[in-house]
């Protein structure tokens, strides 16, 4: 049977994911797999990396890869254009500068989800078995993935309002009122908005799928990259998303620097030891800091065989969720999944967003979701493999 697979890199700013993600897809490709590899990150650096001048259309990379940087205005407009205008339109009516109002009518980071909307087109064209994703730093993406989630809520409160309210009522009255005329969504606009909504539910269903999506975090043995990776990590979890491995880029090689860069090879192996202490029980690998920047298809095929070795790159490498989050009527909890721990063991702790457990003498941090870390924590639970951490509800 056909493998189909979608493989997103994810990461910080600079970490090395184009370089990650472009060195997979060779791999993926050298293996025989039709790829295509696809930039939804708006500051595209996939032609660089490649050295290939890549377009907002796709184009052959090498032997069973192709490419493609995808046009963010494009998207939107497609996707948007109706609704924006309305939008715009109603923005002026109510009193707003014109000059502003097309500004308005587009939610921040919006571009960005409909670019994802286009890795659903390419999985439904069939042209591809492996699709890698090159996104935009994580700061900047990642709280768009919940949004299919409040699009899912918007889309059921619109289809009863039009149902119940707007069909029957408004839109009859408003053929008597220059006004209401003037506020009330036209019937395509409403249209339109339902195919975007749509699509951004059919997007979120694939991206849950567990054995067809998964995110690689690439990350570098820093404090600040990996405290916003295991941010990175909640946050897939909290939506859905399956991480199957943890890249760790730029390890410096113990015999590789001397003299002024000797203290770094201390440094990043303290938080070696942090990433696989914190970030277990993930596969995790490490790829060392290369001579030179890893630039061009020879050098980037170098790579995707020290990342893989003897591995096939699009095998799903965990397809677990060691992290959940959810509610009882009374509670909130972050569930983590932590095998064989002695319960009078434990001590928990938060400071800020970050939950700090002891088990004897180990310790793990994760960083909590903004909507937990503002609540009191009220101790913790060790139940079938998953330490239960409660949180009071406001
Ligand atoms: N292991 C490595 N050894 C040496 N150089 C590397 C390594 N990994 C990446 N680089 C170099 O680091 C630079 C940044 O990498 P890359 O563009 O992949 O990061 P990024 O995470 O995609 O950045 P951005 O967030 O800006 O998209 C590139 O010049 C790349 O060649
Ligand atoms: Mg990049």
């Amino acid at each position: 049977m056909k493998k189909l697979r979608i493989i997103f890199f994810s990461g910080k700013g600079g970490v090395g994911k184009t370089t990650t993600a472009a060195a997979t897809a060779l791999h993926a490709a050298a293996l025989g797999y039709r790829t295509i590899v696809i930039s939804t990150d708006p500051s595209h650096s996939l032609s660089d990396t490649f050295q290939i001048n890549l377009t907002h259309s796709v184009q052959n990379i090498a032997t069973n890869l192709d490419g493609i940087e995808i046009d963010a205005f494009h998207e939107l407009d497609n996707n948007w254009g109706q609704i924006k205008d309305y939008l715009s339109s109603l923005i002026v009516t109510l009193g707003a500068d014109d000059a502003i109002a097309g500004e308005l009518a587009i939610i921040p980071g919006m571009d960005n989800v409909f670019s994802l909307l286009r890795i659903k087109e390419f999985y439904d064209s069939g042209n591809y078995e492996v699709l890698i994703i090159d996104m935009a730093p994580t700061g900047e993406s990642l709280r768009l993935l919940s949004l299919p989630q409040i699009v899912s809520m918007a889309l059921k409160i619109t289809r009863y309002l039009e149902k119940y309210i707007v069909s029957p009522v408004i839109r009859p009255a408003s053929k008597m009122s220059k006004s209401l005329r003037a506020v009330i969504a036209p019937e395509n606009v409403t249209h339109s908005w339902e195919l975007v909504l749509e699509k951004l539910l059919d997007m979120r269903r694939l991206f849950e799928h567990q054995s067809l999506t998964s995110t690689r975090i690439v990350l570098n043995p820093e404090k600040m990259v990996i405290n916003e990776s295991q941010r990175a990590w909640t946050y897939l979890n909290l939506f859905g998303m399956i991480t199957d491995q943890i890249i760790i880029n730029r390890v410096i090689p113990k015999d590789g620097l001397k003299g002024y860069f000797k203290d770094w090879q201390v440094t990043q192996q303290k938080y070696l030891k942090m990433i696989y202490d914190n970030f277990s029980p993930l596969p995790i690998t490490e790829v060392p800091y290369l001579k030179d920047e890893v630039i061009g298809i020879s050098r980037l095929s170098q790579l995707g065989k020290m990342i893989y070795e003897d591995r096939d790159p699009t095998d799903v490498f965990y397809s677990d969720k060691p992290i959940r989050i959810y509610s009882t009527k009374k509670e909130k909890i972050f569930a983590i999944k932590v095998p064989f721990i002695e319960n009078n063991k434990i001590d928990v702790t938060t400071r800020g967003n970050e939950l700090i457990i002891g088990i004897g003498n180990q310790m793990r941090s994760f960083v909590l979701p903004d909507s937990l870390s503002l609540l009191q924590t009220e101790g913790a639970e060790y139940n079938n493999g998953w330490l239960e951490i409660k949180f009071k509800k406001k």
